[in-house]
């Protein structure tokens, strides 16, 4: 709790000091282990050696510098270089809640990411494949890691690098033009595609120089063959319908789509480079770049010329940080991946390029159902339209079964079964193994996203055209536990989410937001909101709304939308 006050207390100070002296002097602000010389301690080392005057003097000329900086502020003394001070806890607890309240959906705002820039690649499904589960936790990750940035300050830039090239689009073609159908096509392109590329293993298990077509099919697009880039576009556009379905019942939005393919042209200058600076090795007639014993060499060039997903990543994070200039790039993909991102950073560094050590592989698990992963492959597909769909039909019988006669039960069926399946996800650390169980992630009760939904609708219904001054509290109330642990928590929000955006992990806020709404259903259970005492009433109705204002706003920064009635 005291949280909320140290960091008003630094930049007092370090204003004061700017201003005063044109010195920019850091200062620090920590809570003494020692409870009895008061709640704040402030060194003034830095001061004194900045300023180079002696130390009683700088002591006295802070004290009332930092007795007018809060109001909440109710002893100040010192000892030898120390400023100590105490706070009245209840007053501060008014305080924070004045400044949720006010703040309303800029509470939590954080400049910890000003002036710098990261660009996150996620979901990239593969296309003319179906969408999987693990496009799925990276498009539930990413999104949630870059609404966290932003709200850190940090500009962001979003990529969806579509998996729109490689030998699988030879098959495809092949096969197509061997036993496809484009009517066919156009009715079901996902299901036709996927027909279509399994047939092709089928057959080219019976006869290998099918193979050996795909790969010609594929080197010709590389040479930017019309006919076969005609053939590719489409079968693109057809199969990115899928996943655009997925995208807008989530409501996510990439600044970018561009995928492998615009990376075509764009490969040579790497390749040569690589060339130039001697870290190319031949190896059986395809081109490597050595890495030494940890891990296995990098394979930049098939003996038939044919590029590679890491050639096109190199190709793609130059493209890159020439074009955003990032400080930072996160990928947002699964742990069976790892080497790939180890090995596409040594390559960097050993180009000699620093920003190697900007690139981030923000791993993730499997989802498993009974222990066992859940696949789309070998044609047995798990459409995941068809999972999220399931999703909103199980929380709309939840919704109409709770409330008959609300209305718009499509629109909030819709919030909860997506709230399900995104909180079901962010709870977890990511990089972890998740067990999923869509009947257990709707329940309105447990560690669910609806849990955190009806949470707001019930302070919701609490605040329904009630008006209350939090400037009239009966402050004494914030001494007990119940109403202390909650107003703490709330202060805690800011630093929760730094702490999520700087380990690029929504769990950490997601497992928070869990803790506030038990604290708050604790606190509901044990008190009377509506009193008739007027101050005790607005003291309740301060927590309650800004407990609500931070379950919203921390709701949205997971990608779940928070609904007023269900
Ligand atoms: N399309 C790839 C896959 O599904 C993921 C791409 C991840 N991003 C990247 N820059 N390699 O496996």
């Amino acid at each position: 709790m005291i949280e909320a006050i140290k960091g008003q207390l630094k930049v007092t100070l370090e204003k004061y000091y700017k201003d005063k002296y044109q010195q920019n002097i850091s200062i620090v602000v920590e809570e003494p282990k020692n409870r009895e010389l008061g709640d704040i301690s402030i060194p003034m080392f830095a001061v004194i050696k900045t300023l180079r005057r002696p130390m009683p003097e700088i002591v006295a000329e802070a004290i009332p510098v930092i007795q007018n900086a809060s109001n909440v502020i109710v002893s100040v003394s010192n000892v030898g270089a120390f400023i100590n001070l105490c706070v009245d806890k209840k007053l501060l607890a008014q305080e924070i809640l004045k400044n949720a309240i006010q703040s309303e959906s800029t509470y939590g705002d954080s400049k910890i990411g000003l002036g710098k820039q990261i660009t996150l690649d996620y979901s990239s499904p593969n296309i003319a494949k179906s969408f999987s589960i693990g496009h799925l936790r990276s498009t539930i990750i990413g999104n949630s890691i870059r609404l966290i940035l932003n709200k850190c300050g940090y500009r962001t830039f979003s990529i969806n690098y579509l998996g729109d090239w490689g030998t699988q689009f030879g098959k495809m073609i092949v096969a197509y033009k061997k036993w496809g159908n484009y009517e066919e096509i156009k009715k079901d392109p996902i299901q036709q595609l996927t027909n279509l590329y399994v047939r092709f293993h089928e057959e080219a298990a019976q006869d290998p120089s099918l193979e050996d077509e795909a790969r010609e099919a594929f080197r010709r697009m590389e040479l930017s063959d019309p006919e076969y880039l005609e053939l590719w576009r489409w079968i693109r556009e057809e199969s990115l319908k899928e996943s655009a379905q997925i995208y807008d019942l989530l409501g996510i939005q990439f600044d970018s789509y561009n995928g492998e393919a615009f990376y075509n042209d764009k490969m040579d200058p790497i390749v040569k480079e690589l060339e130039e600076k001697n870290l190319l090795k031949e190896d059986q007639g395809a081109m490597i770049v050595d890495l030494g014993e940890e891990m296995p060499p990098a394979l930049i060039k098939r003996s038939d010329g044919g590029s590679l997903y890491i050639t096109r990543d190199l190709a793609a994070v130059f493209y890159r940080k020439k074009e955003y200039n990032f400080d930072h790039i996160l990928y947002v993909v699964g742990n069976e991946q790892k080497l790939h991102f180890n090995q596409l950073k040594r390559v960097i560094s050993k180009m000699g390029y620093d920003f190697a050590d900007s690139i981030e592989h923000i791993n993730f698990g499997l989802y498993l159902t009974d222990g066992k992963k859940m696949s789309t492959r070998k044609g047995g597909v798990v459409k995941l339209y068809d999972v999220l769909m399931r999703a909103i039909d199980l929380a709309y019988e939840l919704v109409s079964a709770k409330n008959p006669n609300l209305e718009n039960k499509e629109g909030i069926a819709k919030a909860v079964g997506i709230a399900a399946i995104a909180f079901g996800d962010l709870k977890n650390h990511r990089s972890l193994d998740i067990e999923f169980n869509l009947e257990q992630a709707v329940k309105f009760e447990g560690q669910t996203g609806p849990y955190l939904q009806y949470t707001g609708v019930r302070i919701a219904s609490i605040l329904k055209n009630k008006t209350f001054d939090v400037s009239n509290c009966n402050i004494e109330v914030f001494d007990k536990p119940h109403y202390f642990e909650l107003v703490k928590q709330i202060s805690l929000f800011q630093s929760t989410i730094e702490r999520a955006a700087i380990e690029r992990a929504p769990s950490v806020l997601a497992k928070y937001l869990l803790g506030l709404a038990q604290s708050f259903n604790k606190f509901y259970s044990l008190e009377k909101i509506n009193t008739e005492d007027e101050q005790i009433r607005n003291s309740n109705f301060a927590v309650a709304k800004a407990t609500r204002i931070v379950i919203n706003e921390g709701l949205r920064l997971l990608g779940i939308q928070y609904v007023d009635e269900m």
